[in-house]
């Protein structure tokens, strides 16, 4: 039987649970394969650290020279996530023409074009599907399952930590810190956390997922981009008395002028596929002109899921390998990639979910709607508890589908009355089925 040498950067939560799988799957892997996948060596920091799966101590090193240097090693595998040393240990090993797996959004959605311009120049693959809603082979399904489709839209839960701690809010009735904790203990939150509840982990997953739908390299800082800090219980209970569920959307579409993509919190309909995404699961919906509406749902976080889509990259770049077709289908899907500066959202229309913190005075209900009427935001439903005189109201309001500009504008001119309590908070209203209009 043929061996396949591999060597891994990194032993955390991923890189052990890529251990694992080499080891517990190996059968099946080598069933596939025709040949079976043997670790040179595995770079750590710390050579006494305790791992929960254990390491032969002879395949440790804090050398990763040991692994870019040893000519048998055909795939690297990257798990030290971050930008650096990632970057310089992933050019390495191209520049010494070994293939590259790797998990590492960050590195691909900053330094992709260099990384992937070496590959190219290289002859070798770098793919990266457990960058993408961990164990989910969404990836390999934009790529290769619809190669022949033009994709229209996509609309994503791609971050486990805020599915889990939004969830954890509503349902559970965690506080925040308390629910964050828990995502972390868990293992599906970034090595800092404000990656994950800021948004910024999604708007690398989204960056990652416009280059494979479409052809085009965005840069995820300049993605529209809101977090879940300023979500609150209050928020997510009276959502669900109204009839819906609050998770953080991914959402990208292609337009004649270019791509509009954006990540914020959104109230998605009861009756939505998405409301049952739960916990630690992530979905993404792809609606694309000749399939029309497509659906992949799977745990987007953790050891073992997204060691499974690393080890499955891995298990793709041998098969190349084997069949002499050394660099495989564009790891990019697209044989030419273009720069896109994403679309300014100003014009984009949503129906919101408005909670206005006003104090129980005559005429203030008055003031809020007249000015929502000059903007030309239109009401649709208004709520409020039944306070005592003066005591504070949150004032909760859904409005029709109105532009960003014109909500963003109103407001800014509620939140400067003198009698408002605080910044009057705003939640899209988002039907994921409508995302990339009607195939
Ligand atoms: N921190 C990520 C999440 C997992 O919570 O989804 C790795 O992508």
């Amino acid at each position: 039987m043929r061996t396949i040498a591999i060597g891994l950067l990194g032993a955390g939560n991923v890189g052990q649970g890529v251990l694992r799988i080499l080891t517990e799957n190996a059968d099946a892997i080598e069933g596939r394969l025709g040949a079976q996948l043997d670790v040179a060596g595995v770079l750590v920091r710390d050579l006494d650290k305790p791992r929960s799966v254990p390491v032969p101590p002879d395949l440790l090193t804090d050398d990763p020279q040991r692994i870019l240097g040893d000519p048998s090693v055909r795939v690297v595998v990257e798990l030290l996530g971050g930008i650096e040393p990632a970057r310089s240990l992933v050019l390495d090993a191209i520049a010494r023409g070994k293939h590259v797996v790797t998990a590492n959004k960050a590195l691909l959605a900053t330094c992709g074009r260099e990384i992937f311009a070496a590959a190219a120049a290289q002859g070798v693959s770098v793919y990266f599907e457990g960058s993408v809603a961990g164990g989910v082979p969404i990836l390999r399904t934009l790529r290769e399952g619809l190669a022949s489709d033009r994709i229209l839209g996509i609309c994503g839960i791609v971050n486990g930590t805020c599915n889990f701690v939004l969830d954890a809010m509503g349902r559970h009735g965690l506080d925040y810190a308390a629910a964050v904790a828990e995502a972390q203990d868990a293992g599906y939150a970034e090595a800092d956390p404000s990656l994950d509840v800021e948004g910024i982990d999604a708007a690398q997953k989204l960056a990652l997922l416009c280059l494979v739908s479409f052809g085009l390299r965005v840069d995820p800082r300049r993605i529209p981009t809101e977090g879940i800090t300023r979500v609150r219980a209050f928020d997510l209970q009276t959502a669900e008395r109204l009839g819906y569920v609050v998770k953080l959307l991914a959402l990208a579409e292609a337009t004649e002028s270019g791509v509009r993509a954006r990540v914020h919190p959104a109230l998605v309909p009861r009756d939505s596929v998405f409301a049952g995404v739960h916990g630690p699961f992530n979905a993404v919906l792809v609606n694309s002109a000749a399939l029309g509406r497509s659906l992949y749902y799977g745990l987007g976080a953790g050891m073992m899921p997204t060691g499974m889509a690393v080890v499955s990259d891995v298990v793709e770049v041998c098969r190349n390998v084997l069949a002499f077709a050394d660099a495989g289908p564009p790891p990019e899907a697209f044989r030419e990639v273009r720069d896109a500066e994403p679309l300014p959202i100003d014009e984009v229309e949503h129906e919101n979910y408005l909670c206005v913190h006003v104090p129980n005075v005559p005429g203030v209900l008055g003031r809020v709607a007249s000015c929502l009427g000059r903007h030309g935001v239109s009401i649709k439903r208004m709520n409020q508890d039944t306070p005592g005189p003066g005591e504070p109201i949150d004032m909760v309001i859904l409005t029709e589908r109105v532009a960003e500009a014109r909500i963003a504008a109103a407001l800014a001119e509620v939140d400067r009355f003198d009698d408002v309590l605080g910044p009057t908070d705003r939640i899209r209203i988002v039907d994921p089925d409508a995302v990339g209009g009607v195939p």
